[in-house]
């Protein structure tokens, strides 16, 4: 059976606060007999996107590191799961650099028929706002996303927190698995609808620069795909 990747972007790795919330999680769905593998964004070795725009008109990003091996990981999984801590209101460094890498896929979208999940911990505020934004960014790929989980991480002594953030993260997988399960057909969060629209009209404005992408969007239907 294919493992589920897990990307825990917290430079903490399987240290950290966020590895700590999402225990539950990944006990949710190996219950349910799902393999996981976890990465963490200090394992993988990446450049930051340079900007060249090379991948707007070549099949991928030209710089060979390890965001294809992470890329290859999501195409033959089901599902894929982001779990981060919020820095400044939105994601660690390291992640926005991953998800910049991830310009080709916004372009050309490759992971309609699989699901992902995501769960941001804070200590205060941000988390909602930043699932949502990378909720977003996810569907951009073609994933149907669950209702995202945004966490306060409890004090030593705060069992309310803990009982609160265990709840949703079981809840969270159990959503996610009945998704993987049986094949729903999930409806664009409001953000993440504004955002494909804006990629898709983009593209259609600017049809002599983004011909690949014009061409890909028209022979594989995706905006029907969307539902846009
Ligand atoms: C540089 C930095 C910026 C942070 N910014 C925020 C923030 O804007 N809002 C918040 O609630 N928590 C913020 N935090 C706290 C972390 O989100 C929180 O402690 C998280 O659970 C850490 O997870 P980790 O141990 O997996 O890295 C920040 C932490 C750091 C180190």
């Amino acid at each position: 059976m294919v493992s589920i990747p897990i990307l825990i972007a917290s430079p903490q790795g399987v240290r950290g606060q966020t590895a700590e919330v999402i225990k539950d999680f990944i006990e949710e769905i190996q219950h349910a007999g799902f393999r996981t593998k976890i990465i963490t964004t200090p394992d993988l070795s990446f450049a930051a996107c340079g900007g060249c725009l090379a991948c707007e008109s070549t099949d991928d990003c030209v710089v060979k590191d390890d965001v294809q091996t992470f890329q290859e990981s999501l195409l033959i999984s089901p599902g894929f799961v982001l779990a981060t801590p919020v820095y400044l209101m939105g994601p660690p460094g390291r992640l926005k650099c991953l998800l910049d890498r991830f310009w080709p896929w916004m372009l050309r979208p490759r992971l309609f028929g699989k699901y992902g999940a995501v769960i941001v911990t804070s200590i205060s505020y941000g988390a909602e706002s930043l699932s949502e934004y990378l909720s977003a960014i996810l569907e951009s790929w073609g994933l149907g996303v669950v209702k995202p989980v945004a966490t306060i991480v409890p004090k030593k002594d705060d069992i309310e927190t803990r009982k609160k953030n265990l709840t949703n993260c079981r809840l969270l997988g159990r959503r996610f698995l009945d998704a993987i399960e049986k094949k729903k057909q999930l409806k664009l969060s409001s953000i993440g609808k504004r955002l494909i629209m804006d990629i898709w009209r983009l593209i259609q404005d600017n049809k002599d620069r983004f011909q690949m992408s014009y061409s890909y969007w028209k022979e594989k239907a995706i905006a029907k795909r969307f539902g846009i």
